[in-house]
């Protein structure tokens, strides 16, 4: 059977790193709170010359060369953002262009947060119909250019970053590598809870971000708790199964109530939360890449990936590294 199997992985951050103390140096916060409540202690912040194109393209570098593969052998580009450079084109063609490629698809993805998992289950499914042989799957972000810096409820949560993998059609057997099984679900009668308020045909301008976050809480550890189910259940696997569960980085207290839903111990999360914050769509690939690199994943490993955001939209892939 033909499975999307992972050659490589990338990241990039902004050169600067923003301390929870530096923060409270301009937002009325404290390092203590944003500890307590979410897990945070840094972010990184986009800088002058440092947009979603600059990080997308150094993570695409980076999974190229982890990958082996040059940009002749791309011929896929999929991107998960919310912050893209230009309204349009898409930031994908800008980053096939910076990579030196032309020719072969390139598109954004919007899902927010669950951007990444929809993204992935784009390219997945274009390589197990044919139409293409080798992707670069992005998630990236630069969240604080749409923050609303004097809201203290919701600047401290969020930082800026992208991650990127290079997937690959290949022939395998039953129990060989690739992704499994990929779940995405929306609910957009929730559309109010997390949203930025404006945009090309509204306001005409960027807009702020805006959340209810109690209620994104609650949502979240139930949506993603269920999608984690649906996978293993569509790949015939259990929670006891899974070596690494990579999950989208919004809140230390979401990761470790949805473990505990699925009696998952803590151990098997790669978490990141703490150095990253939330990257929104960067930060599953981002998490990825840590973990990969720092041996923690290993070939033949059984790894979930999951994410919730803004929509509500939600999803999960199992995949065997
Ligand atoms: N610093 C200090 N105090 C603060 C801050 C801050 N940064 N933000 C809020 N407070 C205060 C509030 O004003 C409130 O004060 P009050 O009691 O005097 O009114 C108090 O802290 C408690 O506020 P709550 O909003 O009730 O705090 P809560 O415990 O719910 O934590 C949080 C807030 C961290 C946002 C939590 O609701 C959460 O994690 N929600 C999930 C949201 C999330 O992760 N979103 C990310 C995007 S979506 C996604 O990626 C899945």
């Amino acid at each position: 059977m033909i499975r999307s199997v992972i050659l490589g992985s990338g990241s990039a951050l902004p050169k600067r790193c923003v301390s929870n103390d530096e923060l409270a140096q301009t937002v009325d916060t404290s390092d203590e709170w944003i500890r307590e409540r979410t897990g945070i202690t840094q972010r990184y912040i986009a800088g002058e010359g440092e947009t979603t194109g600059t990080l997308a393209t150094a993570a695409a570098q980076a999974a190229m060369a982890d990958a082996g593969v040059t940009i002749e052998q791309i011929d896929l580009i999929v991107l998960a953002t919310a912050t893209p450079d230009n309204t349009f084109p898409a930031t994908a063609t800008q980053v096939q262009s910076a990579l030196g490629g032309s020719g072969f698809a390139a598109f954004d993805v919007a899902a927010v947060c669950s951007g990444f998992l929809y993204a992935m289950g784009t390219a997945d499914s274009m390589i197990r119909s044919g139409m293409a042989k080798r992707a670069i799957v992005i998630g990236a972000e630069t969240f604080s250019r749409i923050l609303d810096w004097e809201d203290r409820t919701t600047c401290v949560l969020f930082g800026d970053g992208a991650g990127a993998l290079v997937l690959e059609a290949q022939e395998v057997a039953e129990d060989g590598p690739g992704v499994l099984a990929t779940r995405l679900h929306a609910e957009g009668e929730h559309c109010e809870m997390l949203y930025v308020d404006g945009g090309p045909s509204t306001t005409g301008e960027v807009g702020k971000l805006r959340m209810k976050g109690r209620e994104v809480f609650r949502h979240a550890v139930t949506n993603l708790s269920s999608v984690l189910g649906e996978v293993l259940d569509e790949a015939g696997y259990v929670p006891a199964d899974i070596d690494w569960v990579v999950p989208h980085q919004a809140n230390q207290r979401i990761l470790d109530a949805t473990a505990k839903k699925l009696g998952l111990p803590k151990e098997k999360l790669v978490v990141t939360v703490a150095q990253h914050a939330n990257t929104s769509a960067a930060s599953v690939p981002l998490a990825y890449d840590v973990a990969r690199k720092d041996g923690r994943i290993k070939k033949g490993d059984l790894i979930a990936l999951e994410a919730m955001g803004g929509g509500f939209t939600w999803g999960a892939s199992l995949l065997r590294a």
